[in-house]
């Protein structure tokens, strides 16, 4: 058989899924799934981005771009269920992408899922540290220096420049923190995420509650915009376009399916993890969404920090320990985002090296706590490095255009493994295939559509770069060269 197109076999996976000779601990529950899920998924999205897809492309309809890009994702969560619940791996989609799709498709997404986990956490990562220097500064009165607190590079008008700065200092640290304690164990990495989430969800439920009542309902009036003639400009195309950009927000849910083999039950509460927490988020995100452009014209809402402003503007200081209260939860929001997404991406490298398509010592598990450790420490280097010193509004969009991409290869293979393997047990079927997952691949590819050209520019180079590590090493080094061992 050609060996790009080779499949792992499903006896394999599942003697890999049901051993514990890989030495992780299997010590998650339903809910800490769930608090995982919700850890990843709200953070610079809902604080953020809601405000600047709302005065950008969508106006007051950036409640219906969070409605389609959700349904997007729970078409997409629901077929990652299936694949999660039969085969649960720490490899996630590149596991079943492997079981399915072939290896070197695997690899594609493997590589394509970097973009995802690792790239989205430095961008979080730069993202908290902006937040952190005025958090400092108007909670303890201390000024930390700019030159510190920001790269030595800046991506302007569609060029890299040189900045006075030296390094993000305030960033890194953060990565660094969050790597000791994903190395220190996946129980207390559950337990911090807890407390996060718990944190962020009180003061959003406050946003929402004690913004209803300053809502002028004349601001939501109308409620999709004319568009301007140009497409994406507000109207219908606004609201799509609008998704694409909004979609960061749902980015995460699916690093559930990365501790399937530190889940107690992963067949019934993988599930539950991924479906669940997306759920809530959706949920909230549509609440904040109608609060934000209610209390305020939409086309105010392009400021560094839209629900602060918001609140300033209608509440004065009425409403000042709720402004201060959600600046506690964006760092509180955003360092588990990090948490949980730096959690994700070394057990897809740890899965990739048992597999042979990175280097062994990447599959090794640290004999007293229980997790992947090199790939832990080598994931929070470069997450660090990537955060410290690059300019990386560059990689925003290109994170969401290669998740979308990731989620559409997931939706076809659910089709694609209900033919070649129809007998495979299923302890969770998606519903409504074909229809469902087709939907999922469609409502994912359409959310790029809108995306700009260079931001496919880069994904391509980006691939390109994965092609080439693959024949490298990969083909070469893969364990089903030799498949008696
Ligand atoms: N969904 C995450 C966020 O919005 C990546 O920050």
């Amino acid at each position: 058989m050609n060996p790009l197109l080779r499949t792992k076999p499903l006896e394999q996976l599942h003697a890999e899924a049901n051993s514990s000779s890989h030495g992780l601990r299997r010590v998650l529950g339903r809910y800490h799934l769930i608090a995982l899920g919700i850890g990843a998924v709200i953070g610079t999205g809902i604080f953020v981005l809601t405000g600047h897809a709302a005065a950008d492309f969508s106006g007051p309809a950036v409640a219906l771009s969070y409605i389609l890009s959700g349904l997007g994702c729970l078409f997409a969560g629901l077929c990652y269920a299936e694949y999660a619940a039969a085969l649960p791996i720490a490899g996630s989609a590149y596991t079943y992408t492997y079981a399915t799709l072939g290896e070197f498709m695997a690899w594609i997404i493997g590589w394509d899922l970097i973009l995802e986990y690792l790239f989205a956490a430095s961008t979080v990562a730069v993202g908290w540290s902006k937040h952190f220097i005025p958090f400092m500064k108007d909670f303890f009165g201390v000024e930390l220096p700019a030159n510190w607190c920001k790269a030595p590079l800046d991506y302007v008008g569609g060029q890299i420049i040189h900045t006075s700065h030296y390094v993000n200092i305030p960033a890194m640290v953060l990565v660094w923190a969050v790597t000791a304690l994903l190395v220190v164990g996946i129980r207390e990495s559950a337990r911090f995420n807890n407390i996060m989430v718990a944190v962020k969800l009180t003061i959003i439920l406050l946003i929402i509650g004690l913004g209803w009542g300053y809502i002028n309902w004349d601001n939501l009036t109308p409620f999709v915009p004319e568009n301007t003639g140009t497409p994406g400009q507000y109207g219908w195309s606004g609201v799509l376009k609008g998704a694409g950009v909004i979609f960061f927000a749902y980015i995460g849910f699916d690093a559930v399916s990365t501790a399937a083999q530190e889940t107690r039950n992963p067949q019934k509460d993988m599930f539950w993890g991924m479906i669940g927490s997306l759920l809530i988020c959706g949920l909230l995100f549509v609440g904040v969404s109608i609060v934000l452009c209610g209390m305020v014209p939409y086309k105010e809402l392009h400021v560094d920090a839209p629900v602060v402003y918001a609140l300033e503007k209608v509440a004065g200081d009425s409403l000042k320990w709720l402004r201060m209260s959600v600046e506690i939860a964006v760092l509180a929001g955003l360092s588990s985002v990090i948490l949980v997404l730096l959690m994700g991406q070394p057990r897809i490298f740890f899965s990739m090296a048992r597999d042979g398509l990175l280097p062994k010592s990447f599959a090794k598990i640290h004999p007293k706590y229980g997790t992947p450790h090199i790939t832990t420490i080598v994931t929070g280097l470069l997450c660090s490095l990537l955060a410290g010193f690059l300019p990386l509004n560059l990689l925003g969009e290109l994170v969401s255009i290669g998740t979308l991409m990731a989620f559409t290869v997931i939706c076809i293979g659910v089709i694609v493994l209900r033919r070649t393997k129809p007998d495979m047990p299923r302890p969770y079927r998606t519903p409504w295939v074909p229809w469902l997952p087709i939907a999922g691949a469609i409502i994912c590819m359409a959310q790029t559509v809108l995306l700009p050209s260079d931001t496919w520019w880069r994904l391509v180079i980006w691939m390109a770069l994965g092609v080439v590590v693959y024949f490298a090493y990969g083909r070469r080094h893969s364990r089903l060269n030799h498949p008696q061992a």
